[in-house]
């Protein structure tokens, strides 16, 4: 198991605590963020879908890991080009695909460093704005977003297989 030491040359902006390392995910630890997402989240993806955003988009593809090496959260991005809400242009997004942190380690800022640091990364594909799915109940997630201003600007109706809507949020890349 990779160390906390091992890895420290690796890391990114990181926790106060010390106890909790936010680093690039390796294909080693694949089967612990599976884990990971299929304990914290309804949606769960198949591994060639997790390798697939590994191989396109490393760099945004982060996890957090506990002083013993455990994996207790990870955050994944694609960039794709789609149409403008507000034009027939065609416009670069990062899309957030996925994000969790294991019950245990909650509230205590993972999730923010996550973000934080998977947000510079994800800019440097010249993005015009960063964009993401919540479930409308998801409360903890929003305010996560809100608090990094992240907007409401549009509900995706059923978007999720056991029908609940999704608020769909946007943010300025230069807001960020
Ligand atoms: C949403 C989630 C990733 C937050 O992880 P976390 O590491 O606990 O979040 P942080 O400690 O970094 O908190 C950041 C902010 O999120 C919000 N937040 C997190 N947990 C919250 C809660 N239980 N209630 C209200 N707000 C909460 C707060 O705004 C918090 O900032 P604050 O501490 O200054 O109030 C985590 O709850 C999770 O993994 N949930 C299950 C998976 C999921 O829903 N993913 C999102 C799918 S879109």
């Amino acid at each position: 198991m990779t160390t906390y030491k091992k890895t420290k040359d690796n890391t990114l902006d990181n926790l106060k605590d010390q106890e909790t390392l936010i680093r690039r995910c390796t294909l080693d630890d694949l089967d612990a963020v599976i884990e990971v997402n299929e304990r914290e989240l309804p949606e769960d993806y198949p591994y060639f879908f997790y390798k697939s955003i590994l191989d396109d988009f490393p760099e945004s593809f982060l996890v957090a890991q506990n002083y013993a090496g455990k994996i207790i959260g990870y955050i994944m991005w694609r960039v794709e080009k789609t149409p403008s809400l507000d034009s027939l242009r065609y416009v670069t997004k990062g899309h957030l695909v996925s994000i969790a942190v294991s019950q245990e380690y909650r509230k205590r800022g993972v999730a923010k460093a996550l973000l934080s640091n998977s947000m510079a990364t994800i800019k440097k594909y010249k993005i015009h704005e960063y964009v993401l799915e919540v479930r409308v109940t998801n409360y903890s997630a929003i305010k996560l977003y809100e608090q990094f201003n992240f907007q409401i600007v549009n509900i995706k109706k059923k978007y999720y297989r056991d029908g609940e809507n999704a608020y769909y949020m946007t943010l300025n890349s230069k807001k960020s």
